[in-house]
């Protein structure tokens, strides 16, 4: 244990510092010690209100090169840039459409992402090779703080290890990239729990790239026509030859356990749900049920859990990637899950659930 000055708030996991930082007030002298490390080309877990984000300065390729290292992600894959201030959109991306301009105004800062036409300030590595970049100005405070005082943009996808459910707490970062990062800043439960929208606004009318914080209904109140791009809907899993978000190729959220996911008309998926289980069973699997309130009391598995109330989506968000975790953690080999109702935020909750079964969908 080391502590810094005056502060009983330092630790370490495998050679990565942690420091727990008050989420609503970060204390000045904490958020100086991350935003060191992010000028000097480190790289630093930190929270948002969406998930956790592993954070390098945007505009070092070097430091954006150990982001793709720590967490194993394919270099095609481009990461979003993260700002503090309005402004900087004109820095980092070129001929923004003037409707930017009014999704910014409504929805940051906040979980909104949108894809313009990159400048050259933006690195390569960043984007991926691409000339279009992702920029977000995120609403957590301790967020905030730290691109500010780092005085640079902060390139940050989520702070998981490709491939797995993005973290929503200090301890799932730690569970993947202690040991290969330099800082990681606890400030607690993040509290939108999926990931921020994406929006290709280099389009028209333009394209949801991924379903996330800010719902299809929001966006179109003030953009009118929008599109989803098809892969969001698609209950098989699409061949993408040329993916306009190059992480849709990628496999994605997936626990250690299998997931299956049920969808249909709540009764008929409780039925299908406690066959499905009991073909595992007999297989030799033990099976864990992630399923709503509502239906909670149906199923005789020893492991159930509760994404909330159907009629509360917010809840389900918050808690999806959390609970496939949790299902690791007491070791399932099957999880079977039901399937969410796709409006508000549930369209971001399917759309991960979908994704972290690989397509294993049954139909009730
Ligand atoms: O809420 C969030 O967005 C979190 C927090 C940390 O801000 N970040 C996050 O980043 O989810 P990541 O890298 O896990 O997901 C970013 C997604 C990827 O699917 C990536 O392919 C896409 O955004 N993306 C990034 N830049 C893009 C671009 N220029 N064009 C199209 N898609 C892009
Ligand atoms: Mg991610």
């Amino acid at each position: 244990m080391t502590s810094l000055k005056g502060f009983q708030t330092d630790s370490e996991v495998k050679g990565t510092r942690i420091i727990k930082v008050d989420p609503l007030r970060p204390e000045v002298k904490l958020i100086r010690v991350a935003a060191n490390i992010v000028k000097k080309g480190g790289t630093v877990a930190f929270p948002t209100e969406t998930v956790y984000g592993l954070g390098a300065d945007a505009l070092n390729p070097q430091a954006v090169m150990k982001i793709f290292d720590a967490k194993e992600r394919p270099p095609d894959n481009p990461i979003i840039v993260h700002i503090s201030r309005k402004e900087e959109v004109t820095h980092l991306g070129i001929d923004v459409p003037e409707r930017v301009n009014q999704l910014a105004e409504k929805f940051w800062p906040g979980p909104l992402t949108v894809v313009l036409k990159a400048s050259n300030t933006v690195p390569r590595v960043t984007t991926g090779g691409l000339d279009t970049v992702a920029i977000r100005m995120p609403r957590h405070r301790v967020a905030l703080a730290l691109i500010e005082a780092s005085e640079v943009p902060i390139a940050a996808p989520s702070a998981n290890l490709a491939g797995k459910p993005s973290p929503t707490t200090a301890e799932h970062v730690i569970e993947d990239l202690a040991g290969r990062i330099d800082l990681i800043i606890d400030a607690g439960s993040t509290d939108v729990g999926v990931e921020s929208t994406v929006i290709d606004m280099t389009r028209n009318p333009p394209v949801v790239l991924r379903p996330g914080g800010v719902t299809s209904e929001e966006l179109r109140k003030v953009l009118g026509r929008i599109r989803l791009h098809p892969s969001i809907l698609a209950r098989k899993e699409m061949r993408i030859t040329h993916a306009p978000s190059p992480g849709m190729k990628y496999r994605h959220y997936a626990p250690k356990a299998e997931v299956v996911l049920v969808d249909g008309k709540p009764d008929a998926v409780v039925k299908k749900i406690q066959e499905t289980a009991d073909e595992f069973k007999r297989g030799g699997k033990s099976v864990g049920i992630l399923t709503f309130d509502e239906n909670k009391s149906e199923y005789n598995q020893a492991v159930v859990k509760s994404l909330g109330s159907r009629s509360d989506l917010k809840v389900a968000a918050r808690r999806v990637f959390s609970l496939l975790r949790e299902f690791d953690r007491d070791g399932v080999d099957v999880i079977i899950a039901e399937g969410a109702p796709e409006k508000g935020l549930g369209l971001a909750v399917m759309n991960r659930l979908r994704k972290a079964s690989g397509y294993r969908i049954v139909e009730a």
